[in-house]
């Protein structure tokens, strides 16, 4: 089963590209859902066909699905808010702001994408599509669970014992409602399920699409999600050039154009050297409809097959050496000194510009000491060293 993000700038083509993928996907004889987190119903406009918020059949293997954000928020969430408004309520928060106090912005479209969960794990699909959020926000919130693994594995069964064993006397003492196993319950499950996504999304049959048109604002946006996205371990597979002016009989005004959007098409190849960059043209009308879209992303990819497997290792890996380990982590674009890292116990913390990961280092490498990191044909390469050899090292 093949897994293909599509994210990219506001109003650039996001929808139109991932529609037209999946027709194609569909077309060509494979199982096909796509489906989108946005509250705009814009896949509905892009295939002209009512959606559901159960996957919709529009063609022969090919069906949509537009997530109820809403809904799922209420169902995996329900549980966790209900505790922190009785919370907020003995705290004499007025119930109107407390509710709005319970919900983490961006985090209905995070639950969302436990849909996506459900459906990889179904056995239904050879290829789910998702058309998400501008800018890969999405995708690094759900970096989430991560950044709390510690916390869930060590605190969280501690408070837990802690919470039952004196509920009575705290409750009591306080005032403060107590939560219940319910909730304990509740936090544990999404925790999970949504590092499951995360795995699924930066696993090896997952990539990202970059969706671009060749202006140069959105170029500089299209690079600085190449970065965030590979430092959260996400793979990007291909970059899509849409909306490109035909050259042939072109008049003053659009001759114009061609000479800029062809000057930004350069930087985009050498942005991205490496990754495929499809173009998709300037079509003389707004692409709606299964026919327009499959034609469309047959243009687009040419001879390419559009689910071809993500070539490479992805964007981390830690390989051998004689006297440790060292870690790879793809930072695109970015200077040693735009990096900065710390030690946290078995975690590492990569910190660039206002993004932050917490890696948790593989098993063989938590009891290493960090000898030294650099950053080299945008790769990030972290040295580890076996504590006995870097004092030998030191003397
Ligand atoms: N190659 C193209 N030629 C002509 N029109 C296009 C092309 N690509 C997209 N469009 C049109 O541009 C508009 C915006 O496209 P689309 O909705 O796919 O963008 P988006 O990136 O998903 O936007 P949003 O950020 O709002 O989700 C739509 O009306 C679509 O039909
Ligand atoms: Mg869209």
């Amino acid at each position: 089963m093949r897994i293909l993000l599509f994210t990219g700038k506001g109003g650039v083509g996001k929808s139109t590209v991932a529609a037209g993928t999946a027709a194609l996907a569909a077309a060509r004889g494979h199982r096909t859902l796509v489906l989108s987190t946005d509250a705009a119903h814009s896949l509905a406009d892009a295939f002209g066909h009512a959606v559901g918020s159960d996957p919709t059949p529009v063609a022969d293997n090919l069906f949509v699905q537009q997530v109820d954000a809403q809904l799922r928020f209420e169902q995996s969430w329900a549980e966790i808010q209900h505790y922190l408004l009785s919370v907020l309520d003995v705290a004499g928060v007025d119930p109107v702001a407390a509710e709005e106090l319970t919900v983490i912005p961006g985090a209905e479209e995070v639950l969302a994408l436990l849909e996506l969960r459900l459906h990889a794990l179904s056995d239904e699909w050879d290829v789910i599509i998702v058309d998400c959020a501008p800018t890969a926000e999405t995708l690094r919130l759900l970096a989430l669970p991560e950044a709390l693994g510690w916390y869930m594995q060590r605190v969280l069964p501690v408070e837990r014992r802690v919470v039952k064993a004196l509920k009575p006397v705290l409750q009591k003492a306080a005032g403060v409602p107590m939560p219940g196993d319910g909730v304990f319950d509740a936090v544990e499950r999404l925790h999970a399920e949504l590092d499951e996504v995360r795995s699924l999304l930066s696993g090896p049959n997952a990539s990202v699409r970059l969706v671009m048109t060749p202006e140069n604002v959105v170029l500089a946006e299209a690079r600085r999600s190449y970065t965030t996205l590979s430092l959260y371990g996400y793979r990007v597979d291909g970059v899509v050039a849409n909306r490109v002016f035909p050259a042939d009989g072109a008049d003053d005004w659009r001759a114009g154009w061609v000479m800029a959007q062809d000057d930004v098409l350069a930087q985009v190849a050498q942005s991205f050297a490496g990754l495929p960059v499809w173009r998709s043209v300037y079509r003389p009308g707004e692409p709606v409809g299964v026919e327009a879209l499959a034609a469309l992303a047959t243009d687009v990819y040419g001879e390419d097959d559009p689910l071809a497997p993500p070539r490479g290792e992805g964007p981390f890996r830690v390989t051998r050496t004689t006297s440790g380990a060292v870690l790879h982590l793809s930072l695109p674009f970015v200077s040693r000194a735009e990096v900065d890292l710390a030690r946290n116990g078995d975690e590492l913390v990569v910190t660039v510009g206002s993004y932050r990961r917490l890696l948790t280092l593989p098993a063989g490498l938590a009891r290493h000491r960090v000898a030294g990191a650099r950053v080299d044909e945008g790769e990030l390469r972290v040295r580890f060293q076996e504590h006995e050899r870097a004092e030998e090292a030191l003397t």
